[in-house]
């Protein structure tokens, strides 16, 4: 149903049930939550996630497991899916979903949580729930509009409608468009961020995550506190004295 394997600095977890369009069954978030704690435990600098096969990242919620449950099931499954996806705002590593194909509902709202976006230009994607009588429930209307701003999102989940991949890179919901295989660009994106040390790319990643929903004195204190804390790893030592050497700096994680 998933893979996890192990690429150097990457950790890669490929979606794999391609006959349904690589669709999140609730067995397939609850492995997806597994991956993600087994690759915490990794020496690792970047987690991706793809879809198995040619047609999609993912084609969303199991839409035949959505029916016949009762309102406390309802409510649990999207809390289960919530909580999955936010392992990764607090991943020790930034983490890139390679968007390989379709990328719908509970697809997308994977590939928003986590740090950053790459799709094919054959990607296509949305939050069509309204079109089944649902909104999203895997954290969709809380950060499509994080990304794109709150009149996109609220276009994007009112109408449903499909975005392709031009589209999505222009409103700000994907970083790039792959120039070919999806998971060699988020393989190539990530390599600009491995190099450096896991401590400054956390709190670094911390302030910025802050921005938008702290007020702009607060939000300022976090940025002094953690740039303090930043001064303090023995990389920052590692940092400054390879610059001043003019040398290549060899960043520990510490
Ligand atoms: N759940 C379960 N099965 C799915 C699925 C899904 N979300 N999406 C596709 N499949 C299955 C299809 O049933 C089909 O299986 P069978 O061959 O056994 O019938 C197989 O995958 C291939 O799908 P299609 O034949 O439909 O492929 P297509 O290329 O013609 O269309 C598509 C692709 C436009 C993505 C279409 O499959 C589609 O619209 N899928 C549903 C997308 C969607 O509505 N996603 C939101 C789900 S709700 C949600 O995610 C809630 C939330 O916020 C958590």
């Amino acid at each position: 149903m998933i893979a996890l394997r192990r690429d150097g600095d990457l950790a890669i977890i490929t979606l794999n049930r391609p006959e349904a369009l690589n669709a999140l069954s609730f067995e397939i978030i609850r492995a997806i939550g597994a991956a993600i704690d087994e690759a915490g435990g990794w020496d690792i600098r970047a987690l991706i996630f793809t879809g198995a096969g040619e047609k999609a990242f993912c084609a969303g919620a199991d839409i035949k497991e959505l029916t016949g449950r009762s309102l406390m099931e309802e409510r649990q499954g999207a809390e289960l899916g919530q909580a999955v996806f936010a392992k990764l705002d607090s991943f020790k590593a930034p983490s890139i979903a390679a968007i390989n194909g379709y990328a719908f509902g509970g697809g997308l709202e994977l590939a928003m949580a986590c740090t950053f976006r790459v799709a094919t230009v054959r990607a296509k994607m949305g939050l069509p729930e309204i079109k089944l009588g649902l909104i999203p429930g895997y954290g969709g209307t809380q950060r499509l509009p994080r990304l794109v701003g709150e009149a996109r999102a609220m276009e994007m989940i009112l109408t449903g409608r499909t975005v392709e991949a031009e589209e999505a890179r222009a409103i700000g919901l994907i970083h790039r468009i792959a120039d070919g295989n999806a998971l060699a660009a988020a393989q190539a994106m990530a390599a600009e961020f491995t190099c450096y040390g896991l401590p400054a790319l956390s709190f670094a990643r911390a302030a910025v995550q802050r921005a938008l929903s702290t007020p702009l004195q607060e939000g300022l204190r976090i940025e002094a506190d953690l740039s303090t804390l930043a001064f303090r790893t023995e990389d920052a030592t590692e940092g400054l004295a390879a610059f001043v050497a003019r040398r290549k700096p060899q960043f520990r994680d510490r």
